[in-house]
C-alpha cells in the first residue's frame, strides 16, 4: 500500500485531517509555504507533484489547497483559477499517470441559490455567483475530464479551531463589541472541518473505481449567517447584541448565494459517513478553542 499527500495541509481541513491521523508515517503533509513538519508543494507544478509522488509512492492525494477568500477572488481572478482549475487539473493528471487517487474539495458556491426548493442535489445544475465558485467549478470539470480515480466533495461554510473562519472572527468581535450586524438573509450549513476530515477518512478504503463522482457533504440542519453568530455568542456567554442585516445592507465584492443547503443522503448511503447536526458539532469545535460553553447549552 503507498502513502496519502495532503495538498494544503497548513489550511484548516489540513490541519484538522493531520490531527486526526497523528504521526502516521504513512502519511505525507504539504503546502506551498511549508514550515518544519510540512514538505513544500505547489499543486500547481507538475513536476514537482510527479517527483514527490514518486519518491514517497504516493497512491492517494487529498487535495486541500485552494484560494478560499472569495471576496478577493474577484480582483484576484488569475491567482483563483491558477489554484481553484488549474492545481486540480495539475493534480488529476499526475494522480492518472500512476492511477493514484484523488480526493477533491469544492464548494456549495458553484450554485447560484435561486429558484430553490429543497436542499441541492449532486445532479443540480451549477450556476456559479462570484468567481471563487466559477474557478472551483472549472476544478471540479477538470478532474471528471481527466477520468481519474477518486471523489469530489463539495462542503459548505467552514470553520475550526485552525485558521481564519467565521467562528472565529465573531467570538472576537463579540469580545469587543457590544452589537454586531450579520447578514439574515443566506441560508447554509456551517461544517465543522473536523467532522470533514472524520467523512473523509470513512470514504478513503471505499473508493475503488469511483472516477470524478461529485458527493455533498455538511453537517445536519441549515441556518442564516445571523442565527449562526447568535448561537456562537449564546455558547461563548458575550454580551453582544446581534443584528439582522440584509445582503443589501451589507455589500460584498462577491455574490453569494442566497440558499446553499446541500443534500447529504448519497454520500451518507453510499459510504456510511455521519453528518452531526451543525449546532452539536459548533459546541464541540467551541469547546475545543477553548471556549466553556457551559453544559445545559
Ligand atoms: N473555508 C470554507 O468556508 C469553505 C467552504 C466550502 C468549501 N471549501 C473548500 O474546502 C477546501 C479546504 O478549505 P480550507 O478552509 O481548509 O482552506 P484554507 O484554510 O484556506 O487552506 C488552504 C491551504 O492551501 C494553501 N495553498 C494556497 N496556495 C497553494 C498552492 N499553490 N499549493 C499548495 N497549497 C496552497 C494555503 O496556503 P496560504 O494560507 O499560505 O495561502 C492554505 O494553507 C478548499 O478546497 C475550499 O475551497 C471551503
Amino acid at each position: 500500500m503507498g502513502k496519502t499527500l495532503v495538498t494544503g495541509s497548513l489550511g484548516q481541513l489540513g490541519s484538522e485531517l493531520r490531527e486526526l491521523v497523528g504521526n502516521d508515517r504513512n502519511w505525507i503533509f504539504t503546502d506551498a509555504l511549508p514550515n518544519e513538519e510540512t514538505l513544500q508543494l505547489d499543486i500547481c507544478d507538475s513536476r514537482r507533484v510527479k517527483e514527490l509522488m514518486e519518491e514517497q509512492d504516493v497512491d492517494l492525494i487529498i487535495n486541500c489547497a485552494a484560494y478560499t477568500n472569495v471576496d478577493k477572488a474577484e480582483s484576484n481572478k488569475e491567482l483563483s483559477a491558477r489554484l481553484n482549475a488549474e492545481g486540480p487539473k495539475v493534480l488529476a493528471r499526475c494522480v492518472r499517470e500512476r492511477d493514484a487517487a484523488l480526493v477533491h474539495i469544492s464548494t456549495d458556491y458553484v450554485f447560484d441559490g435561486k429558484r430553490k426548493r429543497g436542499a441541492y442535489r449532486e445532479s443540480d445544475p451549477c450556476r456559479p455567483q462570484s468567481v471563487y465558485g466559477a474557478t472551483k467549478r472549472q476544478g471540479e470539470l477538470a478532474i471528471r475530464r481527466s477520468r481519474c480515480r477518486g471523489v469530489i466533495i463539495r462542503t459548505a461554510w467552514l470553520y475550526s479551531s485552525y485558521g481564519n473562519n467565521f467562528v472565529k472572527t465573531m467570538v472576537s468581535l463579540g469580545s469587543e463589541r457590544s452589537e454586531i450586524g450579520v447578514v439574515a438573509d443566506q441560508i447554509g450549513t456551517p461544517t465543522y472541518a473536523r467532522d470533514l476530515a472524520k467523512a473523509i477518512l470513512t470514504i478513503i478504503p471505499q473508493i475503488g473505481e469511483h472516477r470524478g463522482d461529485i458527493y455533498h457533504y455538511t453537517n445536519e440542519g441549515s441556518c442564516t449567517w445571523f442565527d449562526f453568530a447568535a448561537l456562537i455568542m449564546t455558547y461563548c456567554g458575550l454580551d453582544c447584541k446581534v443584528n439582522p442585516l440584509t445582503t443589501e445592507e451589507y455589500p460584498t465584492a462577491a455574490r453569494r448565494p442566497a440558499y446553499s443547503v446541500l443534500d447529504k443522503s448519497k454520500i451518507r448511503e453510499e459510504f456510511g459517513v455521519e453528518t452531526p447536526w451543525w449546532s452539536i458539532s459548533l459546541r464541540e469545535a467551541l469547546r475545543k478553542m477553548g471556549k466553556p460553553v457551559p453544559q445545559h447549552l
